[in-house]
């Protein structure tokens, strides 16, 4: 029997599904079955035999839903493993290693719920007419004008390829 993998995501201008939705497609490359869910619609997690859960990162945070995720299923994601990432604009920055340890850190309050077997860290994309908010769109026209992020698509499926092939011998 194939190994059962639920892979879920909270995403708000779409990369965190479109990294799960690269890990699936490798992951069923390798013979594991799996299901990919926006995290808010995940009913249970009882008839998996691996969980990933990803998502954008907003002001330094996992998305909101993702958390509530956690709390709602902290016991049952402790007893299988259970593979985290997030994605964010300062792993698209140049010379991106030197933020590798502050974007690590990103992840500390989800360790503190469930310590997950293996983390990754991908660059996304920002797309400014995308932000439904004003001040969102303010902020961020800001940000790219003094150079801090550069707009557009900087998801890089060569890494989270990698990041699939070495959770394909832990999960
Ligand atoms: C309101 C908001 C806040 C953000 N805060 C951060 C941040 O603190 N650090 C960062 O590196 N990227 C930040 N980003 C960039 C997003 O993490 C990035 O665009 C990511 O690709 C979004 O994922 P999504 O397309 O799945 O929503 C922010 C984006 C938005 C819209």
């Amino acid at each position: 029997m194939p190994k059962n993998i639920l892979i879920t995501y909270a995403s708000y201008t779409g990369s965190a599904e479109t990294i799960a939705g690269f890990i699936s497609s490798d992951l069923e490359s390798r013979g594991f079955k799996t299901d990919l869910i926006p995290i808010n619609e995940v009913k249970e997690i009882s008839s998996y035999d691996a969980v990933i859960a990803g998502s954008a990162i907003h002001s330094g945070r996992w998305l909101p839903e993702a958390f509530d995720f956690l709390e709602s299923f902290r016991e049952q994601l402790s007893e299988k493993p259970f593979a985290a990432y997030l994605v964010c604009m300062t792993m698209a920055m140049k010379n991106n290693e030197k933020y590798l340890q502050f974007v690590s850190d990103f992840m500390i309050p989800v360790r503190e719920i469930v310590k997950p077997v293996s983390e990754g860290l991908f660059a996304g994309k920002l797309e400014i007419k995308r932000l439904p908010s004003l001040s969102d769109k303010i902020k961020f026209r800001i940000s790219v004008a003094a150079g801090v992020w550069k707009e557009g698509d900087h998801i890089n499926r060569n890494e989270i390829i990698r990041w699939s092939e070495s959770l394909s011998h832990i999960l």
